[in-house]
């Protein structure tokens, strides 16, 4: 027995393990067998087998769990199908009192879930109880608000109907929390799938659901691997998926998703920066490494895994970090006093090995602490790489484990470069004492969380996602719930017809007047970078007016073409950060310049779509009025603010994508080009434009305003040609953030399907036709959401 004066000499901690009865009792009751719980009630471990789920600081083996078959899958979302029309209609006030009564027993659990967490995920016991467990609370507390609110706050969205949720195994209970929480709030019922090495919390979870007297159906959980989580995604029956996993298989579930109008909410992964300028408190921000990267364990998406330290003080950071690492615990995550505690799996363990390993090969100086780590079970100690290339393997993939790479910056701009050369966008962490210096990076870095002088902060009233590859979606907050909710359709009804694109016959653009077609009055050009260009290909096709005769020649665009308005596109780069005040004067310019040669598009139209007169003249009002529409909003769609629990103005700002393809639809060739493309462009974006295939030349037209609006060049690109060949290549282009599409059902479906290679936002419709010229549908905040990403930025305040 160590005596206080010897304890007082080393400083050293003894055990303070906390006590596991509390479930192994549990486990006991249920025989350590586990079936899914569908439609209320447990099912019997089906025939389609069990799987053993380990404690990963020990690797015992805490108990054995279905393994979802397709006909479980089934099951479970014929239950929570069959709950939805009940639930749906269940008043906004009884739902919060069941989301109430979730959060009260979570509360009333916390050591239980918190111990049950620890053995089955290898986290600290520190974590699942201060940090974990009392955030799923929250989570519930918050949607019970919401339930309350949503019908409210949001009158024109409706519930979707049954979500299918498949969550990792870094944070089980949060990550269902963060899933169920705004499912259920909004009126949905939802098929949760958890991780296969830690399913147990999401079982003591269907145990709380009984006791809460959910209505049976309304949550439903089925265990097992990626294959039951692919079969949930496949599922015609369920209406959404919100993923959380690795971008791998986020990509996967986009492309098999699409054109199944199953809406999606992607939480990838990050490989994100942690940015130390040296004007930062150091000892804070070295404190601040600890949480950002040795939080459970560096298995955290949004990780603080590259730290990007100003060249000044890099070596006096290393060292205060180094001798804060020698302080670290590594071992049994049931201790009190373990800071760093168990890898999930010996399968991630090998993955951290390898990494490193090959970090060491790569050149990169280790350095590693953390104590001596326990003998049996997966353990890895906090390990720090330095003078590490931001090329290398290392710097750029996400290692998922207690690896901190470190690299050296000398300016402001060569850290927002830094920041920003990952194909991630998840979060950041900015460290300085200059409010300036900080803000102006929080605005520079593309992610969807910054945390200023702080790390890892995370609540139910704020927005969490990401940028680029590390998805879309955002949950948390306002904007979390509305993941949840689609439009109720008020506006004039929608023709079922589906079009069809025409095949495009190629001619040579040179001559122009091509064999047999009399009449022609000119070759349109494309438009980019703020000149007519000739389609890179060198033909064009034929325009015919609605009687079917040639009426014109357009550009035949091709993939170089498309390539080309990008890249000029990308040289616009100031028009978002332009005052919105700027933008909305050049919206306006752009309506009176369009307005003044109103009788010439109507004329226009009117050839090229057969329109009578009045109605094609009804076209270009209609346009002129939706400039209008979007010019009165480029200044006045704020963010917000949202109240959360710490001690932050944590603002939600909207930014603008960057680069948007803009792909429209035949009808109403004009008023629906400027539908999609001023509510882009009023909010800072950049748009490369396919007009209709059938109707270009009202968009070709267009040019001229543009040139005599001060619309900046590039900040509009047009690309006429195959409707169907341009949006590929704009889904498939790794610059183009965000892509909205308007044909045919299947195109929209290979939309979806090429979107998947950098994970760009898209919105397709349905292949059918719209009115656009009703404002409920063409217009309003849904295209400005649309538009928009949300930026969540935790400034503190108070010393
Ligand atoms: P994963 O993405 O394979 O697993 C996450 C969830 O998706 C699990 O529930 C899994 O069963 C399910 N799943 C797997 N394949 C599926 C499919 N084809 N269709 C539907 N669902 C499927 O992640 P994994 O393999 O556990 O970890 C591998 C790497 O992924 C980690 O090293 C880490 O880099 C990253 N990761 C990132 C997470 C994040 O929060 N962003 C969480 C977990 C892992």
């Amino acid at each position: 027995m160590l005596q206080i004066r010897e304890i007082l000499d080393t400083m050293d901690y003894g055990p303070s393990p906390e006590a596991a009865d509390v479930v192994t009792d549990w486990l006991a009751a249920h025989g350590r067998r586990f079936g899914h719980f569908i439609g209320g009630d447990f099912m019997r471990p089906a025939e389609n087998g069990t799987f053993a789920v380990h404690d990963p600081a020990t690797g015992a083996v805490l108990a054995n769990v279905a393994q979802g078959s397709e006909a479980d899958v089934d099951a479970a979302v014929a239950a929570a199908k069959a709950a939805f029309a009940g639930w749906s209609a269940t008043p906004g006030h009884a739902r919060a009192r069941y989301l109430y009564a979730l959060a009260r027993l979570v509360q009333k659990r916390e050591r239980f879930l918190s111990v049950l967490e620890t053995l089955d995920n290898g986290k600290p016991i520190r974590e699942s109880r201060d940090i974990d467990v009392p955030l799923v609370a929250r989570h519930f507390y918050h949607h019970a608000g919401w339930a309350e609110l949503v019908a409210t706050e949001f009158p024109d969205q409706r519930p979707l109907g049954v979500c299918g949720q498949i969550i990792p195994w870094n944070f089980p209970l949060l990550m269902l929390a963060w899933k169920i929480a705004p499912a259920l709030a909004a009126g949905n019922t939802v098929v949760l799938k958890p991780a296969e090495f830690t399913p147990l919390t999401a079982l003591a979870f269907a145990e709380i659901c009984q006791e809460a007297g959910l209505p049976k159906g309304v949550v439903n959980i089925v265990c097992g691997d990626g294959a039951t989580g692919a079969a949930l995604v496949r599922h015609p029956e369920v209406a959404k998926i919100a993923f959380t996993g690795s971008t791998e298989v986020g990509r996967a579930i986009r492309e098999s998703t699409a054109g199944s109008g199953k809406k999606l909410s992607l939480e990838l992964g990050g490989k994100s920066p942690f940015v130390v300028f040296e004007d930062a408190d150091l000892d804070g921000a070295v404190e601040g490494v600890v949480d950002a990267i040795w939080f459970n364990a560096g298995q955290v998406c949004c990780a603080g895994a590259r730290i990007l330290v100003q060249e000044g003080v890099a070596e006096r950071f290393y060292a205060k970090l180094k001798r804060r690492m020698a302080t670290l615990r590594t071992g049994n995550p049931l201790d009190k006093s373990t800071d760093v505690g168990a890898i999930v799996a010996p399968v991630q363990l090998q993955r951290i090995r390898d990494l490193v390993r090959q970090g060491v090969a790569e050149g990169a100086t280790l350095f590693q602490a953390g104590g001596d780590l326990p003998a049996e079970g997966c353990f890895f100690p906090p390990t720090l790489f330095t003078e590490v290339a931001p090329a290398s393997t290392i710097a750029e993939v996400e290692i998922f484990g207690p690896v901190a790479v470190a690299t050296t910056f000398r300016t402001p701009d060569e850290a927002v470069a830094l920041a920003n050369n990952t194909r991630y966008g998840l979060a950041a962490s900015i460290w300085s004492e200059n409010i300036n210096v900080a803000l102006d990076a929080a605005a520079r870095i593309k992610a969807g969380v910054v945390w200023i002088n702080a790390t890892n902060l995370f609540d139910a009233g704020a927005g969490f996602g990401g940028y680029k590859e590390s998805g879309f979606g955002r949950e948390g907050g306002r904007e979390g719930l509305a993941e949840y909710l689609a439009p109720v359709r008020t506006g004039n009804s929608v023709s079922t017809a589906e079009p069809t694109s025409p095949a495009l016959s190629a001619l040579p653009a040179e001559p122009r007047v091509a064999e047999g077609l009399p009449g022609i009055d000119r070759t349109a050009k494309l438009y980019i970078g703020g000149k007519q260009a000739r389609p890179d290909g060198g033909y064009s096709f034929t325009v015919r007016d609605g009687a079917g005769a040639p009426l014109g020649l357009a550009g035949l665009g091709n993939r170089k073409d498309v390539r080309n308005a990008v890249e000029a596109a990308g040289k616009a780069g100031a028009w978002g950060t332009a005052t919105a005040h700027n933008r909305a004067q050049v919206l306006y310019y752009l309506a009176e310049n369009l307005s003044a040669r109103a009788a010439e598009f109507a004329h226009r139209i009117s050839a090229m779509t057969g329109a009578g007169t009045p109605e094609a003249a009804r076209e270009v009002e209609a346009a002129v009025a939706r400039i209008f529409f979007y010019a009165a909003w480029a200044d006045k769609y704020d963010g917000r603010i949202h109240a959360t629990r710490s001690r932050h103005v944590t603002l939600a700002m909207h930014e603008p994508f960057g680069i948007m393809g803009l792909v429209c639809p035949d009808e109403a060739p004009l008023l629906a080009l400027v539908s999609l493309l001023m509510p882009a462009i009023a909010m800072g974006n950049r748009a490369v434009v396919v007009p209709s295939p059938v109707h270009p030349l009202a968009a070709t037209d267009l040019y001229q305003v543009l040139d005599t609006s001060d619309v900046p060049p590039g900040v509009v690109n047009i690309v006429t040609g195959d409707r169907e060949t341009l949006s590929k290549t704009l889904a498939e282009h790794h610059d183009v953030a965000a892509l909205w599409y308007r044909g045919s059902r299947a195109g929209g479906a290979a939309v979806e399907k090429a979107s998947a290679s950098n994970l760009k936002t898209t919105w397709i419709d349905d292949g059918q036709s719209q009115d656009w010229f009703d404002p409920a549908l063409a217009q309003g905040r849904a295209f400005l959401d649309r538009a928009t990403q949300i930026k969540t930025v935790w400034v503190p305040y108070g010393e």
